[in-house]
């Protein structure tokens, strides 16, 4: 059993395993087991991949809003893990602040209960929509090894996903946001320690021959109130248009986790064009989610 909760703690070999169950015929490790899928935020793709990914492997999934277990409100995260513990095999749960991922997981370890944690989003990270992109990068050109991936826009949960499994996986990564939505010296320390990664302001130059052009919404769940704000620290320069698409390989290709604001951080032009592959980007979470669950019951 292990927790998933962030991409570099599961390092490249669980990243390589996971990736590699990613393209297999897994069996049914679950058959007869439940698996708790709790959102505090709504949700398309990742509700749907891991509600069939769960059924896929045999489980029997239950979705659960906030609006019913009140996280640390109606009860506390490490009860509601406890709980659910007792029902299911794995918890799965998207969630506004990352220590309750984390609180939930120390909460089953100190009882030593076997049952792993899986972040399905928090405001540091969304390391299950890293594996669906990896999954993709490897699609489109056959490795991700020395792909050269251009991050444009606000350095997130998503940027940070993405940034840790293709650096860990041999990607080169340029991440461009706008001065004072980088990441924080610590977090690019970070990442430059697990890869080639770097950091700049400029989406142009981050885009510049790359082979994966990515982007994300301006503005994040929970982010709401600082909308206006951010439309415009990053409606100069940071919108993926058909003009900064022409920067990059000849090759390159657009993604997106989506869900994407079109005419703000992408134009319908790049979204709509041949070389976006977001669809299948977003089909790829099933056996992404399918991948991280069989790694984080089986260990
Ligand atoms: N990309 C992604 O996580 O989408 P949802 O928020 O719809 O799950
Ligand atoms: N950065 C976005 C991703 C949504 C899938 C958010 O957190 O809202």
């Amino acid at each position: 059993m292990k927790d998933f909760l962030e991409i570099s703690t599961v390092g490249s070999e669980g990243l390589e395993a996971i990736l590699e169950y990613a393209g297999a015929d897994l069996p049914a490790v679950l058959a007869g087991k439940g698996v708790a899928l709790v959102f505090e935020k709504p949700s398309l793709r990742t509700r749907s991949s891991s509600e069939m990914a769960a059924v896929a492997l045999g489980a029997h999934p239950v979705y659960i809003t906030d609006a019913e277990v009140g996280i640390d409100k109606r009860e506390s995260a490490e009860d509601i893990a406890k709980v659910l513990a007792g029902y299911h095999s794995a918890i799965a749960a998207r969630v506004f602040d990352h220590r309750v991922l984390e609180r939930m997981a120390n909460a089953l370890r100190v009882q030593g209960e076997d049952v792993p944690v899986i972040n399905l989003l928090s405001d540091r990270s969304h390391p299950c929509q890293a594996v669906a992109d990896l999954i993709t990068v490897k699609q489109q050109f056959g490795s991700v090894r020395g792909v050269e991936i251009a991050y444009v826009g606000d350095s997130n949960n998503v940027a940070l996903s993405l940034a840790e499994a293709a650096a860990l996986a041999g990607a080169s990564v340029k991440i461009a946001s706008p001065e004072g939505y980088g990441f924080d010296v610590a977090t690019r320390q970070a990442l430059a320690g697990l890869g080639d990664v770097s950091f700049g302001t400029d989406p142009v130059e981050a885009v510049r021959g790359a082979r994966v052009v990515y982007t994300d919404t301006w503005t994040s769940m929970g982010q709401e109130e600082e909308a206006v704000e951010r439309r415009a620290a990053f409606g100069s320069g940071f919108q993926v248009d058909s003009a900064l698409m022409a920067k990059a390989a000849k090759d390159a290709i657009f993604m997106h986790c989506l869900p994407a604001h079109r005419g703000e951080e992408v134009t319908s032009e790049v979204m709509d064009s041949p070389v976006s592959v977001i669809y299948r980007q977003a089909a790829n979470r099933m056996p992404a989610f399918k991948a991280v669950l069989f790694w984080a019951v089986t260990g």
